[in-house]
């Protein structure tokens, strides 16, 4: 078509791809209540992502009901996901997403626009006003396995399979999952699990931190729904304000850390007692 640009002129990886309705990217998006649940639904294609598959999880990340308190992140089928569309690999690329040998042709610039874009789909995840939770079955591999992680909490089924394949890829992960893992398992663990980038399964995702529950796969769903109710018991803005403390934590000193506690309690005990005389 005259005037259409190949995908290296549109500045190639991907070009700006529009979110659309997030059925037109493989995900469903519903919400019940203050419960939003976000379904990876190519399980034919096992979940495999694609730059689509960010701009539309960005976008949900957008539009989320001021109403919801917990994202619920699952995959349709035998795997939560297997990773970044292996057609990425190829010269042809993903119809429309440009593939990696066109990156490669990026200038720093773009390619750090580009990245920015997809990792804006994942960084949304960890707001304190939501607690989001990743119900992990089969595979979750290379991106798959960082979606859990942007996640603030895992349940697993007994048969998941975690692994960071980017270094045997020839690639790193880059879709923001090293610090949550390095957060969760240490960094010799992490060192371990990425450059093998060997296969995580459910006993010892449990024992290092990966997953905070692991349930047969039958009950993955009603273990998330029970989580859900849980969170739910406490204070909206409480449980906001508590999970700003917690995520601050690491990077405060004690001393600091007492001090965001105190400013955080006295923006609650005016809240709390702001209609009484
Ligand atoms: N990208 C595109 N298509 C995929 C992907 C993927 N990442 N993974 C699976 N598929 C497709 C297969 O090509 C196959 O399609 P077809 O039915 O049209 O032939 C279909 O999904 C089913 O795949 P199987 O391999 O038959 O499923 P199985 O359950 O036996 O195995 C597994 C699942 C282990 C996940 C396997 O498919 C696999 O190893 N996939 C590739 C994983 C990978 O290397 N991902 C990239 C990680 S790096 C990153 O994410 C940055």
């Amino acid at each position: 078509m005259a005037g259409a640009k190949a995908p290296e002129e549109r500045g190639g990886y991907a070009e700006d791809v529009s979110a659309g309705r997030p059925e037109e990217h493989g995900l469903r998006f519903e919400v019940d209540g203050e419960i939003a649940t976000i379904t990876l639904n190519r399980p034919d294609k096992r979940n495999a992502q694609t730059f689509a598959t960010w701009s539309a999880l960005a976008q949900i990340g957008d539009d989320l009901p001021e109403r919801v308190r917990i994202v619920v992140v699952k995959g349709e089928g035998p795997s939560f996901s297997a990773g970044i569309d292996l057609r990425m690999f190829t010269p042809e690329g993903v119809p429309g997403q440009g593939s990696f040998s066109s990156a490669a042709r990026l200038g720093a610039a773009a390619f750090e626009q580009r990245l920015r874009q997809a990792q804006r789909g994942f960084l949304w995840l960890r707001r304190p006003e939501i607690v989001s939770v990743a119900a992990v079955q089969g595979h979750a591999i290379g991106a798959g396995f960082q979606l859990a992680l942007a996640c603030d909490l895992r349940i697993v089924a007994d048969d998941v399979k975690f692994c960071m394949k980017e270094p045997a890829l020839g690639l790193v992960p880059d879709l923001t999952g090293t610090k949550p893992l390095v957060e969760l398992v240490g960094l010799a663990r992490a060192i371990d699990i990425c450059l093998t980038a060997r296969t995580v399964e459910a006993g010892e995702a449990l024992r290092i931190g990966l997953a905070e529950q692991v349930v047969a796969r039958d009950d993955l769903d009603q273990a998330v729904r029970d989580k859900a109710a849980q969170l739910l018991s406490t204070n909206r803005d409480a449980a906001t304000a508590t999970k700003r403390l917690l995520q601050g934590a690491r990077s405060r000193t004690l001393e600091e850390q007492c001090a965001a506690e105190g400013a955080e309690q006295a923006e609650r005990l005016r809240a709390l007692f702001a209609a009484q005389p």
